[in-house]
């Protein structure tokens, strides 16, 4: 129907007489004249209704409203000294309507596209609307390409696309199942896929080698800014490889994308290990685009007159007090905001939050007393501080005080205002430990089908795996792991995680036959395609990223699911409805 997008039009086209299509962006009526911004995918054109030039023409043009989708054709002329607009590119020229077409009305629309304040609710309600705005389409633009450049580097790496089931059974990640009951069997279940965990190590032993899918993976979880209950990963899986072998594709991949979209990022990344980054930055997914570090300070803290720190110091083993500077914190910040920061702490389970200020003639604060001027010393001395900064410092249970410090640190930084908008850190963290143990119970740190470097450890906590998160400024963008290849290796695994092997075999019983049949070794990695592209667009939801996202409570407004479905429906699938209080 057009012979040119809006923006396609140009000054080269004076004189000629094109046809565009689109919605009204805006509509201004000058005594008679009326001028149109008509947008498509690409931005806007101004089209000009005149009497002298086409009656019938402005006689649409008054009818026309904003929304109102419309097929114009007329002549390109230059708009003429003082009346172009720089904003656009399209801004030096607009187009003499002869023929106006309303191809659809609108009614009023229920929120301003360019209003970034609008209620959450009613945007998602009308997403389809929501995706008109500029910012959106940029934003799919942005996604697109990325995804094609992901399949081009796995392509020319050898990778083949392989597409994998979504009714399945469950693979555990760490989140509930969504459940799809089955008709045929009455009472049975399939789970949509948390990954495609299983089925990409499976493809391994068919000999595939090396195997991608940009998979819709499905988890029942807490949802969070940068969590979906339906997302997609780039799910990657390649035999007879180790650890850098796999870093390396993931390297590549990044590189690829991040560069395809315009980003200046290195082609290798640096690595820590996940003691490491617990220790210093309270988290396995540290924000590197800034420093401030947490140091150790229980040795120091140990000699402490104060009972309190010297009873945490004695046990090294499971305690810790750690320090981060506040660099010139002492003009930054008030006493209240000091005493702000301790009720910050406190919610993260802190019992308070000690703090030193450095002035001219040494350490100050109500806690010296407790202190001998050599230790005061050595404080300053291992936190590197100089006049005009803060110390602040948290003392307790291990997992408790590198956890609420580590929260501390960013919280501190934003309140700072330090962290650069523009920065893309990445960093491996490697060593993961392969077990955690969470209310008693042991679980698998990433999944169960990580290998793991020795299992002959009498504390099982330190038993390590042959497992890599990449985190992107303080967001955990991906994470993989070398398999277990070994039968007796995943047998052992789940023993020591309290499964049965009745239960192993009923859950997991074609991937330890799969593995008595020739499986090679094997290893690979997933990355969150919609949290990369997050932090490409620098959003900081991503719902945006997401044409069609859920709220917290994991419903999709616009569609109004999950929703009750006919009885009808229940009986085929054997299932009676118990309304329970909620
Ligand atoms: P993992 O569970 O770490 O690993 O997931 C890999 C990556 O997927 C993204 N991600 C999510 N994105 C949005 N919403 C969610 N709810 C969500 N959950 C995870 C994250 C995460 O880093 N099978 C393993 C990978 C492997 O070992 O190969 C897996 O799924 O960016």
């Amino acid at each position: 129907m057009r012979t040119h997008y809006c923006t396609e039009v140009t000054e080269k086209n004076i004189g000629e007489t094109v046809t565009v299509a689109g919605w009204v962006n805006s509509r201004r009526d000058h005594g008679g004249i009326i001028f149109i911004d008509l947008r498509d995918k690409g931005g806007l054109v101004q089209l000009v209704a005149d009497p002298q030039d086409s009656k019938e023409a402005l006689e649409v043009a008054e009818t026309v409203r904003d929304e109102f989708v419309l097929i114009a054709t007329g002549k390109v002329r230059a708009r003429g000294e003082g009346l172009e607009n720089p904003n656009l590119i399209t801004g030096k020229i607009e187009i003499v309507v002869d023929n106006l077409v309303i191809e659809n009305k609108s009614k009023p629309m229920p929120f301003d596209l360019n209003d970034e304040k609008v209620n959450d609710e009613i945007k998602l309600r009308n997403r389809f609307l929501e995706l008109r705005s500029r910012k959106s389409y940029e934003i799919f633009q942005l996604r697109s390409k990325a995804t094609i450049q992901v399949r081009n580097t796995l392509d020319e790496l050898g990778f083949l696309d392989v597409e994998t089931p979504i009714l399945t059974k469950s693979t555990p990640e760490g989140a509930r199942d969504y459940l799809v009951p089955s008709r045929v069997h009455g009472g049975e279940f399939y789970a949509l896929p948390q990954s495609p965990q299983l089925f990409k190590q499976l493809l391994m032993v068919s000999g595939f080698d090396k195997y991608f899918q940009i998979a819709k993976c499905f988890r029942d979880e807490d949802l969070r800014a940068d969590r979906q209950p339906e997302f997609t990963q780039i799910d990657v899986e390649m035999s007879f490889c180790d650890q850098e072998d796999v870093i390396k594709v993931a390297e590549k991949l990044i590189y690829d994308v991040f560069t395809k979209c315009g980003k200046d990022v290195p082609s290798t990344f640096p690595r820590i290990t996940y003691a490491e980054a617990m220790e210093k930055y309270g988290s396995d997914k540290p924000d590197l685009r800034f420093d401030m570090p947490m140091v150790d300070v229980i040795d120091i803290f140990a000699n402490s007159t104060n009972e309190i720190f010297a009873d945490i110091a004695k046990d090294k083993a499971h305690n810790r007090i750690k320090a981060i500077k506040c660099p010139n914190g002492d003009n930054i910040f008030s006493k209240r905001q000091m005493k702000g920061f301790e009720d910050y702490v406190r919610k993260f389970g802190a019992k308070g939050l000690g703090y030193f200020q450095m002035k001219e003639d040494g350490l100050k604060g109500p806690l010296t007393k407790f202190f001998s001027e050599a230790d005061l010393e050595e404080i300053v001395k291992v936190t590197e501080l100089e006049v005009g900064d803060v110390v602040f410092f948290g003392a307790g249970h291990k997992k408790v005080v590198c956890d609420y410090m580590g929260r501390f640190r960013l919280y501190l930084a934003e309140q700072m205002d330090i962290i650069p908008a523009d920065a893309y850190e990445f960093v491996w963290v490697v060593d993961f430990p392969m077990f955690e143990i969470e209310d008693g119970k042991i679980k698998a740190l990433h999944h169960p089908f990580t290998m793991p470097k020795d299992l002959n450890k009498e504390n099982i906590e330190e038993i390590e795996s042959i497992a890599y998160d990449i985190v992107l400024n303080g967001t955990e963008l991906g994470g993989g792991s070398i398999r277990i290849h070994k039968e007796h290796i995943q047998s052992e695994v789940f023993s020591l995680m309290g499964i049965s092997e009745e239960e192993a075999q009923s859950k997991f019983g074609f991937l330890l036959d799969a593995l008595k049949y020739g499986a090679p070794s094997h290893g690979g990695f997933a990355m969150g395609l919609d949290r990369m592209i997050m932090l490409l667009a620098g959003t900081d939801s991503i719902r945006d990223v997401i044409a069609f996202p859920k709220t917290q409570k994991a419903q999709c407004l616009m569609t109004q699911a999950p929703s009750e479905v006919d009885a009808e429906q229940l009986k085929e699938l054997s299932l009676r409805i118990r309304k329970t209080e909620q």
